[in-house]
């Protein structure tokens, strides 16, 4: 894993909008996997003005978002379609073609987690899949437990993810959807590059956890250890526990 500190999270962001522009530069079809969350907000605002300044051409580029409530269509205000219409799609000219999300209102929801990866392997697979990280050590929603998905499916959230994701519900935790449907940890693995975002001292634990100690089922996010093209793109807070 090659572990990167910044300053300051715009200085975070513009580095790595920097490396998505190079590398759809490289590869106009790029396939990029997304997150939300409140980490990746700074990043998506300098994509968007890079793409203000003509910067970046979209035309080509796909991307698959990590995870999805259940039951949550995308015109639901709490939806994380409606967080990625908001955060970044509105703002750039990707074609909604090449948007490919989890449908929370899907019938089947296991059929929509086979659906969803085979769209993935359909596309190439993921190129740069860009990460957050709960503060419990989840990717996606893969939460901490004894055994991990391997695959997209459907998950049940830890109290812990419910009030991080409040937010989106008026500040509820009561109000988040107890289920999600995300990508697995093979899913994720699979990807050609990672990179790994996290801010603020809330993180340093998962952090410290991820990159020093074995990995365990019990912090999802230790498995990014084994990928060949890790990257972890932390302000100073976020790597204040490092060894
Ligand atoms: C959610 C998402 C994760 C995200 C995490 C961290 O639970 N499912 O993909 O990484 O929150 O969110 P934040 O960046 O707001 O701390």
């Amino acid at each position: 894993m090659i572990v990167q500190r910044f300053d300051h999270e715009d200085a975070l962001a513009a580095a790595l909008a920097s490396r998505l522009v190079d590398a759809i530069v490289r590869n106009p079809r790029l396939v990029l996997g997304l997150p939300t969350g409140r980490t990746p907000l700074p990043l998506y605002r300098a994509l968007r003005a890079l793409t203000a300044r003509a910067l970046v051409d979209w035309s080509g580029v796909r991307t698959f978002n990590l995870d999805e409530f259940a039951g949550l269509g995308g015109d639901d205000p709490g939806s994380y379609r409606a967080f990625m219409q908001d955060a970044l799609f509105d703002h750039i000219p990707l074609d909604p073609a090449n948007i490919e999300m989890l449908d929370g209102r899907a019938p089947d929801l296991a059929a929509e987690c086979l659906r969803y990866e085979a769209a993935i392997a359909a596309a190439g697979g993921i190129d740069i899949q860009i990460l957050g990280i709960g503060a419990n050590g989840h990717i996606g929603f893969n939460e901490p437990a004894g055994e991990l998905h391997a695959h997209t499916h459907v998950a049940t959230l830890q109290r812990a993810t419910l009030e991080a994701n409040a937010m989106l519900f008026g500040g509820d935790p009561d109000r988040v959807p107890k289920c999600a449907m995300s990508m697995g940890m093979g899913t994720i693995l699979s990807a050609r590059q990672i990179v790994m975002i996290a801010l603020g001292e809330e993180k340093s634990d998962c952090v410290a956890g991820m990159v020093n100690d074995l990995i365990s089922t019990r912090l999802p996010a230790s498995f990014l250890q084994v990928h060949p093209h890790a990257t972890v793109m932390l302000d100073h807070a976020a790597a204040s526990k490092l060894i």
